[in-house]
């Protein structure tokens, strides 16, 4: 088996920002207008959202949108992307290659000199031809791609089969991509999920390196794991099935088939199955959370990674040990692990260890243990 790296980290964060107060202005003037109609059918209030709620709750204040248009207009509350012609580069490649050139610049690296490409997202734009393959031609990279989707593990999956087919030898060089623009599948009305997620893209550049040539400043990727459990508690009905399922044909329904979560139960499922993840995966190397120097938790809730950490250390943990960019950022799915990494590793010394971890729908969670060169 070789040894691998991680050579190269890029991200693509849009500009556009909505803040908590934003978002609740429009979704109460939207609960306004609503139960005018409402009273007058004799039915019961919908309830307003707050932003100290969503602070106190998520840890979000505010999150990158691929566009601010339309999110807000309370006859639309949806994001207002244009369709392109099927020769024109797509939404999804678009985010994704910007993400994937940023990690080849990071690494110094031509993209002809990559073999594979995974685009790992809880989000994929269509069925095929995949994004992977997109992206792949986009940049100019080699070999093969494809997609691969696994919730907001998905970023974390896409590492664990490039880490595999990569010290295999299968592939000398893979891109593992992961555009994430999830504010377009996101019901803006649902008063449970309409603050939970923003947009972000990242790319990891995984190679084969020979023994005495492991380069400093970069990370050995030691080992790689995925754990999965059905559960319905996260979950999105959007499919090609919806069509089927109606009379009328001429429209395809979104209500109700969009992102749905039973967020307190998956705070709890998802908090003992991740701090038991994180001291077995750990434990497998003979290691202990309190050896580990830097944990880059998936970006869902600030209060649950504390308590996943405060589980698996017995005691509270900083943002020095495990950083958080869900305020600024919101849960940007299975991208939000990989910028917390890319933005919070340079003041790591040679010999250090971190782990990746990442949980969400499925439920699934996945890990990469890995280790400063
Ligand atoms: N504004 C104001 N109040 C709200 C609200 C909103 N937007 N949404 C819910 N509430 C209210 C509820 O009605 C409830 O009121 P009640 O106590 O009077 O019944 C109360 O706040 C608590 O609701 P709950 O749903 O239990 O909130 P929570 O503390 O669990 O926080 C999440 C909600 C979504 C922030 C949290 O559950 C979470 O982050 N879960 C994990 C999600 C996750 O990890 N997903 C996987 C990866 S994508």
């Amino acid at each position: 088996m070789k040894r691998v790296i991680i050579s190269g980290s890029g991200v693509s964060i849009p500009e556009a920002v909505i803040t908590n107060e934003d978002l609740v202005d429009s979704f109460n003037a939207w609960v306004d207008r609503e139960n005018g109609d409402r009273a007058a059918r004799g039915l019961e209030p919908l309830q307003k959202s707050s932003a100290d709620f969503i602070h106190h709750a998520s840890g979000i204040r505010r999150r990158h949108v691929h566009t601010r248009e339309g999110i807000l207009d309370i006859d639309r509350m949806t994001p207002r992307i244009a369709a392109r012609d099927d020769d024109a580069l797509s939404v999804l490649a678009e985010f994704g290659a910007a993400a994937a050139r940023a990690a080849l610049a990071d690494a110094s690296m031509p993209a002809d000199e990559v073999d594979l490409v995974i685009c790992a997202s809880s989000h994929l734009q269509r069925l095929y031809p995949s994004i992977g393959i997109e992206i792949q031609q986009e940049i100019g990279a080699r070999g093969a791609a494809f997609d691969l989707s696994l919730g907001c593990s998905s970023a974390a999956a896409g590492v664990h089969v490039a880490f595999n087919l990569v010290r295999s030898g299968a592939h000398r060089r893979a891109l593992v991509v992961t555009p994430e623009l999830i504010t377009a599948h996101l019901n803006f009305r649902d008063r449970q999920t309409h603050f939970i997620f923003g947009d972000a893209a990242t790319a990891l550049l995984i190679e084969a390196v020979e023994e005495d040539d492991r380069p400093a400043g970069r990370f050995e990727v030691l080992d790689t794991r995925n754990w999965t459990q059905f559960s319905n508690n996260i979950r999105s009905n959007f499919s090609y099935l919806n069509r089927a399922a109606q009379e009328d044909v001429s429209v395809i329904a979104t209500e109700g088939n969009l992102i749905k979560q039973q967020g307190n139960r998956v705070f709890k499922d998802v908090t003992v199955a991740s701090h038991r993840f994180i001291v077995d995966f750990l434990a497998e190397h003979g290691r202990t959370p309190d050896t580990v120097r830097r944990f880059w938790l998936h970006q869902a809730n600030a209060r649950m990674n504390q308590m996943i950490l405060k589980l698996a250390f017995g005691r509270e943990i900083g943002h020095d040990t495990a950083p958080m960019v869900l305020e600024e950022l919101g849960n940007t799915a299975a991208a939000g692990a990989v910028v917390a990494l890319h933005q919070n590793h340079k003041d790591m010394a040679p010999g250090e260890y971190g782990l990746l971890c990442t949980y969400g729908a499925g439920y699934s969670i996945g890990g990469a243990l890995l280790r400063m060169i």
